[in-house]
């Protein structure tokens, strides 16, 4: 009997994850963990060390169907027959809030849900494991907040946008600053498909304007409580393409957009 169910289940695996979605169904749920100071993972600053992979709490692998499901609604145009082009009427808006410098964002693990009150938030609680910097096919908010805090520029764009508008972009970003971010969001508007995102600050952008662009990495980039740590994150899952030292720059990116006048 034991025997037919394991068999069972193993076809079950297998169907499901020939329909093509992530089958994150079969990481378990970390069991809840209360952190206290007795424990490894706790840290006075954030409730929960940044950085330390921990089954039981954040290991980068485990219980990410919390965040993202694996859905292609992120990452997949409904309407590729209609890219979004920019509009030069379209002028790009910047928001930013204030942010009290004793304002730390805390670290919750993977059992516990993360929403936020904007569609595109500037800082908020985040995962203990941040991405590796570099451009992702999508990785939530719940974990790129966490390279925000750590003085990243996160480049958000609508899976619909024309190509050539999202890789003018992106060209920019990869050469502006090591510590980026790029992945589609579903979050965007059709009017202002494209965003740049750092601590408490984001743009939205019909279409890509160099000079506003570089002045936007400039001023609000390593910014944050540890806006200047170089230090690599964890999370990779579904990463394309790490990101690499800028030309003319270094790893703690001490030229920002060196070749930009
Ligand atoms: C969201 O808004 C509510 C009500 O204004 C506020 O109490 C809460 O702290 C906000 N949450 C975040 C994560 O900003
Ligand atoms: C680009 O942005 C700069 C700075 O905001 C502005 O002066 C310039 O007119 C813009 N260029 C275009 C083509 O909109």
């Amino acid at each position: 009997m034991f025997w037919l169910c394991s068999l069972f289940v193993s076809i079950w695996v297998e169907f499901s994850g020939a329909l093509g979605h992530e089958d994150l169904s079969a990481h378990r749920h970390p069991r809840n963990l209360a952190v206290g100071p007795e424990s490894a993972l706790y840290d006075a600053k954030h409730g929960i060390k940044m950085g330390v992979p921990n089954g039981g709490c954040d290991d980068a692998q485990t219980g990410l169907d919390m965040d993202w499901d694996g859905s292609p609604t992120e990452y997949v145009c409904y309407y590729p027959t209609k890219p979004l082009i920019p509009n030069r009427k379209t002028k790009s808006r910047l928001e930013c809030v204030h942010l009290a410098s004793d304002y730390l964002p805390r670290h919750f693990c993977m059992n516990e849900k993360l929403t936020y009150n904007a569609s595109i938030p500037t800082h908020g609680d985040h995962r203990p494991l941040w991405p590796k910097f570099g451009e992702y096919r999508y990785v939530p908010p719940q974990r790129w907040l966490h390279n925000i805090e750590h003085g990243s520029v996160v480049m958000l764009y609508h899976p619909c946008t024309h190509h050539r508008v999202v890789d003018k972009l992106r060209q920019i970003v990869k050469g502006c600053l090591r510590k980026h971010i790029i992945t589609p969001s579903a979050a965007l508007t059709r009017k202002r498909p494209l965003a740049l995102v750092a601590w408490g600050c984001r743009l939205t952008m019909s279409g890509v304007n160099e000079t506003e662009v570089v002045q936007f990495i400039r001023d609000k980039g390593l910014k944050g409580p540890e806006g200047s740590l170089p230090k690599e994150g964890q999370y990779d899952f579904h990463l394309l393409e790490q990101a690499q030292v800028v030309p003319g720059s270094d790893e703690r990116d001490g030229h920002i957009c060196p070749h930009y006048s």
